[in-house]
């Protein structure tokens, strides 16, 4: 590609480092500027029009034009541009959004603290299951489990939860104190003829041997997406959670809910707990928390909790822990304007009215060669690609056959985000019957390419 030196190509790959993005490769190819969107449409620089199939990253809810959040952060900013909440410090539209919020929790929750991004509010989630054990006079029981192939964010604690390789890989992680059990997947690990509730046992069974084996003592607390979305759109197979929650409420562990994409009706209820059952005493949301127009993070703790935090912070003489940016009033009255959109427009409502379209959609495109399984809920999907169909055997990861799936979608106008071997489908929760017909047809057209490509022996040119 010849690029200008003075384009903003050129000047993009000279100054920016780019977030999961091969830094080799973009030296070459550069990248795709977004310049406006509208719906569930996004425009690039050059004027062509794409559904963006991934809302973003799973977080643009209500498409790229909604106006009202446009005038709810404008107002709020003439008001109030910025303020903090440290030292006893309020501002409005943070007590009427943790109010908000309380309310439409799945369990009784006590308190919401704000923070900035999903990472953050989980690892604010971690450092408070350590804050609290102390806090109760349980020094000893500090472990973390989370799951292989989950997703919690990217800050050395939050990565150390993901249980993804690449997010290790060389940054010297994870911590200790954070251990992995079992994926929940059952396409992949599962046993051949295993049921999802056999399946779902021998995933708490491990859960349970694997407690036993570090010492229930000094096991915390467990974290856990409703669906595991980032780690391929894993969803729990039947009676899972059930059988978790016995195992943690059984050794006396804390369960924490990661929300960040199920939250505000991804799966066809407002949280993700309320699909598969879950009662955290901790739940981190983010992204859709404000349709993605203002960065906002929160987490939501129980009474149990919070009380440990008032003796705690009592005894030290304050709680040692913020960002500048949590509790800004802006995202918090973006936030606050989104949950009443989602209200007024029954966005829940319309997911699940729209749902089987989707997942039907996905199912048909299911039956490509190209696709071992199809499988997510609500208005969330993935098309796992195999090389074998009969015998589910993988691509070799080298070959970035997904990728090059999410490449040819975007050559027919579809922007969606291919992770390992999955080419994830997640589009705003606006998307209407028309859109998401129209969204399948170019996936259909990326896969018929791409198995042209692979028939062809992949060639680079
Ligand atoms: C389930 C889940 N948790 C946490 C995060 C991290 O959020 P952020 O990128 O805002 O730090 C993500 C991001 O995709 C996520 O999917």
């Amino acid at each position: 590609m010849t690029v200008h030196p003075n384009s903003l190509h050129a000047r993009d790959i000279a100054h920016v480092l780019h977030p999961y993005t091969n830094a080799k490769t973009h030296e070459s190819d550069g990248p795709m500027v977004i310049s406006h969107g509208e719906g569930i449409y996004v425009f690039d620089d050059e004027g062509n029009r794409y559904i963006e199939a991934l809302s973003g990253l799973f977080c643009a809810s209500l498409g790229f034009s909604e106006e009202r959040l446009v005038e709810a952060a404008t107002q709020q900013m003439r008001k109030l541009p910025f303020y903090h909440t440290f030292g006893h410090k309020s501002n409005e539209p943070v007590v009427e959004l943790a109010e908000k919020l309380l309310a439409l929790s799945p369990v009784p929750m006590s308190k919401v603290f704000f923070a900035n991004s999903g990472s953050e509010a989980n690892d604010t989630a971690m450092k408070l299951v350590w804050y609290y054990h102390n806090a109760i006079g349980k020094p000893n029981k500090k472990k973390i489990i989370s799951r292989v192939k989950a997703y919690h964010g990217v800050t050395i604690a939050s990565a150390s939860l993901t249980g993804l390789p690449n997010n290790h890989r060389d940054f010297d992680l994870p911590i200790d104190r954070v251990i992995h059990t079992e994926c929940p997947g059952l396409y992949r690990f599962g046993k051949d003829g295993e049921t999802e509730e056999e399946f779902a046992t021998r995933c708490a069974q491990a859960l349970e041997d694997l407690i036993q084996r570090e010492g229930a003592d000094t096991i915390a607390a467990f974290f856990a997406e409703p669906v595991m979305v980032s780690g391929g759109c894993i969803v729990p197979p039947r009676t899972y959670f059930d059988k978790i929650q016995e195992v943690l409420r059984k050794h006396d562990i804390l369960l924490i809910a990661d929300e960040v994409i199920c939250g505000f009706g991804r799966t066809g209820n407002m949280f993700g707990c309320e699909t598969f059952g879950l009662q955290p005493d901790m739940i981190t949301m983010a992204k859709q928390l404000s349709a993605a127009y203002q960065p906002i993070s929160a987490l939501m703790i129980n009474d149990k909790v919070y009380r440990a935090i008032v003796d705690e912070s009592g005894k030290i003489g304050t709680f040692g822990h913020g960002f500048t940016y949590g509790g800004h009033p802006v995202p918090a009255a973006v936030a606050l304007e989104t949950l009443k959109i989602y209200e007024e427009r029954d966005i829940v409502g319309h997911v699940r009215r729209i749902a089987p379209r989707f997942q039907a959609g996905l199912r048909k495109l299911g039956e490509h060669p190209l696709v071992g399984e199809a499988r997510g809920v609500g208005l969330v999907g993935t098309l796992e690609l195999v090389k074998d169909k009969r015998t589910k055997e993988t691509f070799d990861p080298g070959l970035g056959v997904a990728v090059y799936a999410g490449k040819r979608a975007q050559a027919h106008g579809m922007i969606t985000r291919s992770i390992g071997d999955n080419f994830n489908l997640c589009p705003p929760l606006i998307i209407n019957e028309a859109q998401i017909d129209e969204m399948m047809e170019k996936a259909q057209l990326a896969l018929d390419d791409t198995l042209r490509w692979v028939e062809a022996g992949h060639p680079t040119a």
